[in-house]
This record gives structure tokens, C-alpha cells and sequence, in this order.
């Protein structure tokens, strides 16, 4: 786990944004995994500045998101299809028959897990998967005690993200109390995960995550045993970590052949 801490979230984005660009410069037609949320939005702004400014191509790339409400209107203004239109695929050249969101509306929801995870495979599996971090640890939403081998199906929301969800929502109780989700299993067979997380909101998830004992207790936690994960932190959601000063002398003094972003 390599973790990077920033001063802000827009200077944590935008090491997130070069490491996105290099993945799709190195292979065209990458498999990207997507967050939604707040805390990537700064690095679709970023990535779609890329694709304006500096012809970054996704016309090649296939990509899978974490999550979606179930029984959500796919055009509510909250579900993860809007999120995604607005905040990224509207700005950029991916093709639409290449991006993939679960659909909370299906009515055989096992089945429709079965084949996202199918579809995963079949694309080769996620080269670089982008994850936020819930202030309860969760990673996609796969709450506090899911399994750690879980693959894409139905979840609960805990009440916890329920409400910090309200604010997407006209109020807390109009929050599903379902997702479909990838699971644990599926997000950990991606090659590279970037986990983003920012404010003072995430920093007791942070450093459970990041410090604390693998757990199903904090989801995030395991991405300790990924061989390829990076955190990317803001100085808030890095302020209860321990070893701060390391992480931040580690990233400052890498070697130059490392230093490429
Ligand atoms: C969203 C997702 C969630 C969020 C997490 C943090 O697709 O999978 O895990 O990343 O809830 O949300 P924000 O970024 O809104 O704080």
C-alpha cells in the first residue's frame, strides 16, 4: 500500500488524474473501474480537461462502476447514471456501449450480478479501479461485515451512509436502502486500485484502513493485502494517521526512476 498525502483534495486529484492518463497512454483500451460521490469529482473534472486539452483518449476504454441505488430511476437526479453523465462520460469520448453500471431497476437482481461480474471477466478484468471510502470504512458499499470474498450482488446501507448520502437526496429518508454493489472480491482482483479519500470526515476510516488490523469490520482495511494499491490523501483525512511523517517523507524522497507522475 503506498500511501501519498497531499496538502488538498485538488493536488491529491491530480496525481490521481496523471496516474488515470498513464494507465490509458500505457494501454488504450484499459478496463477502468469507477466511483462516484464527491470525492472522485476533481479528478473527472481533471480527466476530462486531459481529454480537451491534451487529447486523452477514452475511445478505447471499457468502463465498470462500483455501485447504484436499487429501485433508482436511472434519470433521478441522485443515481449513480446521472452522477456519471454529468460529472464524465458527457465530457469525454468513452463509448457508451462500453460503460457499464449496475441496473437497480432489474427485476432478477442475482442474475444481473452474475452477468456484471461475466461481463468484468470478459472484458479481461479492471486494470485500475478508483475508490472512494465511506466514513464507516466502507469501500463501494460493501458496509462494515461484509465478506471479504464477496463478489457483485444486493446490500443494505448501513444508516450511517444512508445519512451521509441525504445531502445528494431532497432528504434522508427519500436514501434506498439497497445498492447493488461489487463486492470485495471482485474490487481486489482489479490490477491497481486508487483509493481516494479527503476531509477530516474520512480520517478515523482512513486510519483504520490504512494502519489498523485486516477486518471485515473496515472494508478498507483490505486493500492492505492488494499488491498494487495507492491512497490518496488530503492533510484532513490523513490527520489520525500514525505514521503520517513517513508517508509523506517516503513520497517526497522516492528514487527518480519512481518519480514519475
Ligand atoms: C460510490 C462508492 C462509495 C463512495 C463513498 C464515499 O460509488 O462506491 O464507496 O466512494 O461512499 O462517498 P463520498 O465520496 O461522497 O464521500
Amino acid at each position: 500500500m503506498e500511501v501519498i498525502i497531499l496538502p488538498t483534495a485538488s493536488e491529491a486529484s491530480e496525481v490521481a488524474a496523471r496516474l488515470v492518463a498513464r494507465q490509458l497512454r500505457e494501454k488504450p483500451n484499459s478496463v477502468l473501474g469507477l466511483a462516484t460521490g464527491s470525492t472522485p469529482s476533481r479528478l473527472y473534472q481533471l480527466l476530462a480537461r486531459m481529454h480537451r486539452e491534451d487529447g486523452l483518449d477514452f475511445s478505447k476504454a471499457t468502463t465498470f462502476n462500483l455501485d447504484e441505488y436499487v429501485n433508482l430511476d436511472p434519470n433521478h437526479p441522485a443515481s449513480y447514471h446521472q452522477f456519471m453523465e454529468e460529472n464524465f462520460f458527457s465530457h469525454v469520448n468513452v463509448r457508451r456501449e462500453s460503460v457499464h453500471i449496475p441496473d437497480g431497476m432489474v427485476a432478477d437482481v442475482r442474475a444481473h450480478c452474475a452477468s456484471y461480474e461475466r461481463a468484468i471477466r470478459e472484458a479481461g478484468g479492471i486494470d485500475l479501479q478508483i475508490l472512494g471510502l465511506g466514513s464507516d470504512g466502507h469501500l463501494g458499499f460493501n458496509e462494515p461485515g461484509s465478506s471479504l470474498a464477496s463478489r457483485t450482488r444486493i446490500k443494505t446501507l448501513t444508516e450511517r451512509t444512508r445519512t451521509d448520502n441525504a445531502r445528494f437526496f431532497t432528504g434522508a429518508q427519500e436514501v434506498p436502502h439497497h445498492v447493488i454493489t461489487m463486492g470485495l472480491g471482485t474490487i481486489m482482483e482489479s490490477r491497481m486500485c486508487l483509493l481516494l479519500a479527503f476531509g477530516k470526515a474520512k480520517a478515523e476510516a482512513v486510519a483504520a484502513s490504512v494502519e489498523g488490523p485486516v477486518t471485515a469490520s473496515v472494508p478498507g482495511s483490505l486493500l492492505q493485502f492488494h499488491p498494487q494499491a495507492k491512497v490518496l490523501l488530503d492533510a484532513e483525512s490523513a490527520s489520525s494517521l500514525t505514521r503520517a511523517e513517513y508517508y509523506r517523507g517516503v513520497y517526497q524522497n522516492k528514487p527518480s526512476w519512481q518519480t514519475d507522475l
